[in-house]
């Protein structure tokens, strides 16, 4: 007989304000090999239909589980049971827009974020449509490849301490996609136009180092290289521009 185990759940329907921010206990026999997506789903099959998160792919692929377990960001559909107390508080992912329960919009902050670093390949040339196809050796293209793995799951995001402050700020994953460009050989901008978008105290410079983000990163998106990567490029290219001022 497995453990009795409860989940302090925080519910919140913005649809209903008058209904204040509040945590409700389920209660429900541990089974083997259970995981929050189990616990959940039958949480909302057997107790309570209303109850609101995200999953899609039940395989740390999608990103749309990230929550706060026991106050740690992570995936929920990851998370095994066995590795947790008797009693385990879900919370939703801070700084992202709450929709209800667990369920926070990821998806607009990641737009946002990607039209602010514009997060796109820059090459003003002429396409050549009879040019070879352009090379590249393998240790670059895995070095692309690194900050590609970003799953947008906004876990960097919910427990970097200024993210939680600064509702302004690119957060591990905006400075990490900055580095996928950065690195790419295809992409034409110069440090200077990279001041531009991650210069200042929204961008790299706010952030405190402290690699929370680097921690609770769910796929090993390796920030903490990143983040350092990228602040030396810009401190670099800050001194440079303030020396020819
Ligand atoms: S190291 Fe920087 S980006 Fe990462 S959690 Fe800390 S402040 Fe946020
Ligand atoms: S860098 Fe890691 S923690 Fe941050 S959004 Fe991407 S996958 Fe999630
Ligand atoms: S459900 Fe897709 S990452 Fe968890």
């Amino acid at each position: 007989m497995g453990r009795e185990l409860t989940f302090r759940i925080m519910r919140y329907n913005p649809e209903t304000p008058e209904v204040k921010p509040h945590l409700q206990d389920f209660k429900l026999q541990e089974e083997p090999g259970m995981t929050l997506f189990v616990v959940l789903n039958k949480i909302r099959e057997e107790q309570d239909s209303s109850l609101r998160f995200d999953f899609v792919c039940r395989a740390s692929i999608c990103g749309s589980c990230g929550m706060l377990v026991n106050g740690r960001p992570t995936l929920a559909c990851r998370t095994l049971t066995k590795d947790l107390p008797d009693v385990t508080t879900l919370l939703p992912l801070p700084v992202f827009k709450l929709l209800g329960d667990l369920s926070v919009d990821t998806g607009t902050w990641f737009r946002e974020m990607s039209i602010r670093t514009e997060s796109w390949v820059h090459d003003d040339s002429e396409f050549d449509p009879t040019a070879e196809e352009a090379r590249m050796d393998n240790e670059l293209a895995l070095k692309i490849y690194e900050g590609d793995r970003c799953i947008e799951c906004g876990c960097c995001i919910g427990g970097c301490a200024t993210a939680n402050i600064r509702p302004d700020f690119i957060g591990a994953a905006g400075i990490n996609r900055v580095a996928r460009f950065m690195v790419d050989p295809h992409d034409k901008r110069t440090d200077q136009e990279y001041f531009e978008v991650v210069g200042s105290e929204d961008g790299v410079f706010g952030c405190i180092g402290l690699m929370a983000c680097d921690d609770n990163c769910p796929v090993g998106v390796p920030l903490r290289g990143q983040i350092a990567y990228v602040r030396r490029k810009m401190a670099s290219a800050g001194w440079k521009m303030k020396v020819k001022s």
